[in-house]
């Protein structure tokens, strides 16, 4: 049995194959449509979310399978005081497979060491986000056609966007990947992300404070919110809360093929006017994660497609 809980649990090849399934899903939902018939996925959500709860939910009813869970620790026994380790024993009488999102890194780890079902990390904190970086690998591979040679702009809020620390985790692994890390003084990456993963991996990277000057360069732009919820100081946040607005002006700075990525939910930092041009790309992101969550299910419950 196999969990999600880290982008590099899977290797650079079944990253290709998830993906490869993931288009091939895009491009036949119905050849899709029964393939887990019975099967049933546990949403166990003890923070807010919309796009990755709800994903992974139309995900296994495309797939003909049932869902059940919680999309608050408030509507839980965790607000009696349940344990992470008792809620997965009971998780796995009920379901064939669980996604959990918490605010405290490390406790989808924390199940999977107790679980008798795959466990997938749907967001730990401030850590990882695996299931939002198969959906951006999926969106810049139909994009651009490849995962290698091209510069990613990171924007934004480097420090707390774990979305942004599972990115760099997983491209690192392609060649010829540089990247632009956009950020206030305060909110750049944490320390382990620029020793251990860019500098240990000798991968050419910038740290910049100026979204203009680095427009020019990018393949891709990630832009990403600044997380109100991990700050320990409300007057920091409404101080470098608009660092950042991506507005028609910044975009006429971007290379024509340009794409402009976002996990979303987006704040202020993308204008409504930039959501019109052909390179915002954060909406077409929400549909391919639908089709990544399905690859990702089908692979973990080692379903196949009928002949
Ligand atoms: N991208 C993402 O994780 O969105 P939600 O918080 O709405 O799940």
């Amino acid at each position: 049995m196999r969990h999600l809980l880290n982008p590099l649990d899977f290797s650079v090849e079944e990253i290709q194959n998830l993906l490869d399934l993931a288009a091939d899903i895009e491009h036949d939902l119905p050849g899709y449509a029964h393939v887990c018939d019975g099967k049933k996925i546990a949403t166990l959500f003890y923070e807010p979310s919309t796009r990755t709860r709800l994903s992974f939910e139309a995900a296994m009813l495309n797939l003909g399978g049932s869902v059940l869970g919680f999309s608050s620790a408030a509507s839980s026994s965790a607000a009696k005081g349940e344990s992470v380790s008792d809620t997965i024993r009971m998780i796995s009488c009920y379901a064939d497979i669980c996604a959990m999102r918490h605010p405290k890194e490390g406790a989808p780890l924390v199940a999977s060491l107790h679980s008798s079902i795959p466990v997938i990390n749907a967001g730990d904190g401030g850590h990882q986000h695996p299931t939002q970086t198969l959906t951006d690998l999926m969106t810049i591979r139909s994009l651009l056609g490849r995962l290698d040679n091209m510069t990613v702009g990171l924007c934004g809020d480097l420090k707390f966007g774990r979305t942004v620390h599972s990115l760099i985790n997983a491209l690192v692994r392609y060649p010829n990947v540089k990247f632009v890390l956009i950020s206030p003084p305060e909110l750049r990456v944490p320390e382990y992300i620029r020793e251990d993963v860019l500098k240990a991996n000798n991968i050419p990277f910038q740290e910049v404070g100026n979204l203009d000057e680095a427009m020019p360069q990018l393949d891709i732009l990630y832009m990403t919110r600044v997380q109100r919820e991990r700050f320990f100081n409300e007057e920091d946040y409404i101080r470098l809360k608009d660092c950042y607005i991506l507005d028609k002006a910044k975009m006429k700075l971007a290379k024509e093929h340009m794409f402009v990525l976002h996990p979303l939910p987006r704040v202020n930092e993308i204008s409504v006017e930039v959501d019109n041009d052909p390179r915002a790309a954060y909406f077409r992101q929400v549909q391919y994660g639908v089709y990544v969550r399905m690859a990702l299910i089908m692979t973990l419950l080692e379903v196949k497609k009928p002949c």
